[in-house]
Formats: structure tokens, C-alpha cells, sequence
């Protein structure tokens, strides 16, 4: 398993299409409002959704898509919402398996599975077995996920793990034992729906991320307003914390001279 530095250590590469894509589908509740329709029927177009934007993600060569599908804050919804949500999980774990499989896609989900019962942690330790070796894009579904979970348990694995540190531990240290060690920190963050906040998601690996905003909800975004997001990415300036001027000098400069600027 490839490890992956940070951000604030060293300076990313930098692609015209994002590596990684993480997004916030939010916006099902709305979008059924809207339509005079349950909110169930929003969450369930929301999945179909979910097929089209993993297709387009694929098509236009993202390396890693994660998808926030259930926050560690959801349990508070009514428990009719929050069984209907687990109900639609069990339903596209079971029906999108061997689809992902077919089409090279890696499965992983991160969060605390544990309260969502036997049935889901098992689906997804059998889905994420099948498609563990597949190499055109990782898909990562956060449910039960919270950033702030996820820097904790991180936190309490790095001091186990090193008890002869005594919690000295570093950077990439703390990282590597993040839920998403597997994957490059985002290059793209976007939030559908009009809110703008993160809601708990990843708190850590957003530090250098380009921030989408978009009132769209999330059963109205398709492909095009994917390519939308990332037209909007590739006009912005990853300075990483350089100036502008730096950025030009290292883009002329032959390539034994970039590493230096
Ligand atoms: C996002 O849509 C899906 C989940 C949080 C599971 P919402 O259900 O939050 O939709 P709105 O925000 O109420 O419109
Ligand atoms: C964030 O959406 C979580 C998911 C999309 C899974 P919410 O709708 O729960 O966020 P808040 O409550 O508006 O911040
Ligand atoms: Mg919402």
C-alpha cells in the first residue's frame, strides 16, 4: 500500500483532472420537498446519482472518489430516516458489488460500523474483499463517519502502537493511521445542496484542498455538473503556501530545476 506525504510537509503534485474527488452529497431531503415526494424518494434518486457521478468520475481518469453517505450526526434524524438510509445501504451494497467488480472499481468504506449491525459490516467486508486488487479508481463511502472520530481513533492507534514515544508522534505518523491512509489527501472538495460547511467530514486531509460550493442538489448532479466542479478546480492556483511569482519560476524552470524552486 502506497503512503502518502502531507500536504503542509511536502508540495503535492499537481494534475489538471484531481486525483481525488470528495464530496458531500447533500440536498435528498430538499430535492423530495420540492416535488411534494418523501424524503425517502430523494435519498433513493440520491443512489442513482451516486452510479452516475462514479462513471463520469472513472471516465475522466479520478484516481480515488469518497462519498459522504451517513455522518456520525445523522443517528439523530428520525429513526424511520436513519433505518430507510441503512435499508438503501444494504440494498446498493448488495446490488453494486459485482458492478464495481466488473468495472475494475476498489470499495472501501470508512467509519465506525459497528452500530449499523452484522448484516452491513459483513456486506462491506465481502464487497471490499472482491474488489481489493481492482485499480481503476477507489471509491471510498464515509457512513457512520465523523472527522473528528477519525482523528481520535488515529490519535489512540499512533500512541498503542508507539508506546515508547509517549505521544512524541508526528505528522505523517498521525496520518498513517487516519481511516484514509490509503489515499492522497483531496484535491477537490464539493458540497452540493447550498450549504457551506464541512459537517464533520475530513478535517485533517481538507487542509489543502479546493473548496466547490454548489446550490445544486445532490439528485440534480450529473456528469455535467461534475465537469462543472472541475473546470471550476483547474482555473484556481495551488500555491500551497508560495507566492504567485514562485509558481511561474518553477513552471519555466527545466525540470532538475523545479524540486529546487
Ligand atoms: C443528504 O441529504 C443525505 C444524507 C445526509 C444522508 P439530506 O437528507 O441531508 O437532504 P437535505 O439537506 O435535508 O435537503
Ligand atoms: C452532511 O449532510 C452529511 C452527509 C451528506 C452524509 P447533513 O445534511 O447531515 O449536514 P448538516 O446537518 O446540514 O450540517
Ligand atoms: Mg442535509
Amino acid at each position: 500500500m502506497p503512503s502518502f506525504s502531507s500536504s503542509t510537509r511536502d508540495i503535492p503534485q499537481v494534475k489538471a483532472v484531481p486525483r481525488h474527488i470528495a464530496i458531500i452529497m447533500d440536498g435528498n431531503g430538499r430535492w423530495a420537498k420540492q416535488r411534494l415526494l418523501p424524503r425517502a424518494a430523494g435519498h433513493k434518486r440520491g443512489v442513482e446519482l451516486v452510479r452516475e457521478v462514479v462513471k463520469a468520475c472513472v471516465a475522466r481518469g479520478v484516481e480515488y472518489l469518497t462519498l459522504f453517505a451517513f455522518s456520525s450526526e445523522n443517528w439523530r434524524r428520525p429513526a424511520e430516516e436513519v433505518s430507510m438510509l441503512k435499508q438503501l445501504f444494504i440494498m446498493a451494497l448488495e446490488r453494486e458489488a459485482e458492478k464495481l467488480h466488473r468495472n475494475g472499481i476498489r470499495l472501501r468504506v470508512v467509519g465506525d460500523l459497528t452500530p449499523f449491525g452484522r448484516k452491513i459490516t459483513e456486506l462491506v467486508a465481502r464487497a471490499e474483499q472482491l474488489t481489493r486488487a481492482n485499480g481503476n479508481m477507489t471509491l471510498t463511502i464515509a457512513a457512520n463517519y465523523g472527522g473528528r472520530w477519525d482523528l481520535l481513533q488515529a490519535m489512540q492507534r499512533v500512541i498503542e502502537s508507539m508506546p515508547e514515544q509517549r505521544g512524541a508522534f508526528t505528522e505523517e505518523q498521525l496520518a498513517g493511521c487516519l481511516a484514509m491512509a490509503y489515499a492522497p489527501e483531496p484535491d477537490l472538495f464539493i458540497r452540493t445542496g447550498g450549504e457551506q460547511r464541512i459537517s464533520n467530514f475530513l478535517l485533517w486531509q481538507l487542509a489543502y484542498s479546493e473548496f466547490y460550493f454548489t446550490d445544486t442538489l445532490w439528485p440534480d448532479f450529473d456528469a455535467a455538473a461534475l465537469d462543472q466542479a472541475i473546470a471550476s478546480y483547474q482555473r484556481r492556483e495551488r500555491r500551497f503556501g508560495r507566492t504567485s511569482e514562485q509558481l511561474e519560476i518553477a513552471a519555466e524552470a527545466p525540470p532538475s530545476r523545479r524540486e529546487l524552486a
